[in-house]
């Protein structure tokens, strides 16, 4: 299935409460594919807003980096599926056993309940960590390879992609199949500043080297219009896609 510019823009709640969030999904569903709820507006807004957003007719992509036994976290992935959300994710380091029983256990309920499978994908290595603070956790080998590595081991599993910094989009590519999902955050429109985003591209660079699917957070939220800054954002996806198949 071929995705629009607008299928593939997410925005990251990153927001404190429900009545902001919820008015930040109305006033962006046009211009968005989906809205990312995160582990803050989770936490303190809970399941009833992943529903109330669906309810409202957006799409969701939970992002709650699951990384537990492999019991837990399939249990955790399975209640995401029944609430509805389309994207979800887990942390690749927690081991292929644990990423496998979540696909199975995500297609056998899905099959059973007659639900969509949500888009399975893994966080290989927070872009947080460093050489240095990998080396302290016992990891030996250079970053990237760590980042390929588990990459690799997520597509054994049988997930559907990985999250990946727009730096690493090119790695994971030549790593793993061409139908492998790369979602990307860290990005920022040429018009936007950088907040602590250190290593930043453009969402339209990152479409043209690769990324299937695109967040952005505070570009947006942060707007004096959000409808505006997002409307801005697919305009240039828009291009992007209409350039690249030139
Ligand atoms: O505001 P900003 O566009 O930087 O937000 C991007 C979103 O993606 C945030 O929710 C942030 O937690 C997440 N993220 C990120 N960089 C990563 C991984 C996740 O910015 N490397």
């Amino acid at each position: 299935m071929t995705l629009s510019a607008k299928d593939r823009l997410i925005v990251a709640l990153d927001v404190d409460n429900q009545e902001h969030a919820l008015s930040l999904v109305d006033q962006l569903k046009p211009f968005v594919g989906l809205f990312k709820i995160g582990s803050q507006l989770f936490t303190s807004a809970g399941p009833g807003l992943v529903s109330e957003v669906i309810r409202r007719g957006a799409k969701v992509f939970l992002d709650l980096k699951y990384h537990d036994i492999p019991n837990t976290v399939a249990s955790a992935v399975v209640a995401a599926m029944r609430l509805g959300v389309s994207i979800c994710n887990v942390h690749a380091l927690g081991g292929l056993e644990m990423m496998c029983q979540v696909r199975e256990e995500c297609e056998r309920v899905a099959a059973r309940e007659n639900l969509t499978k949500p888009i399975l994908l893994a966080v290989t290595v927070l872009t947080s960590h460093d050489q240095a603070s990998i080396n302290s956790l016992g990891f030996n080998e250079p970053l990237n390879e760590l980042v390929v590595g588990l990459a690799k081991l997520t597509a054994k599993a049988g997930l559907d992609g990985v999250v990946a910094s727009a730096h690493e989009i090119g790695l994971v590519r030549t790593a793993v199949n061409n139908s492998f999902i790369v979602l990307t955050p860290g990005l920022r429109p040429s018009w936007a500043a950088n907040q602590d985003q250190k290593r930043v591209m453009t969402p339209e660079q990152a479409l043209i080297n690769g990324a299937d699917y695109l967040v952005i957070g505070r570009p947006i939220l942060a707007d004096p219009s959000p409808a505006n800054a997002a409307q801005k954002v697919l305009a240039s996806l828009e291009k992007a896609v209409i350039s690249s198949k030139d």
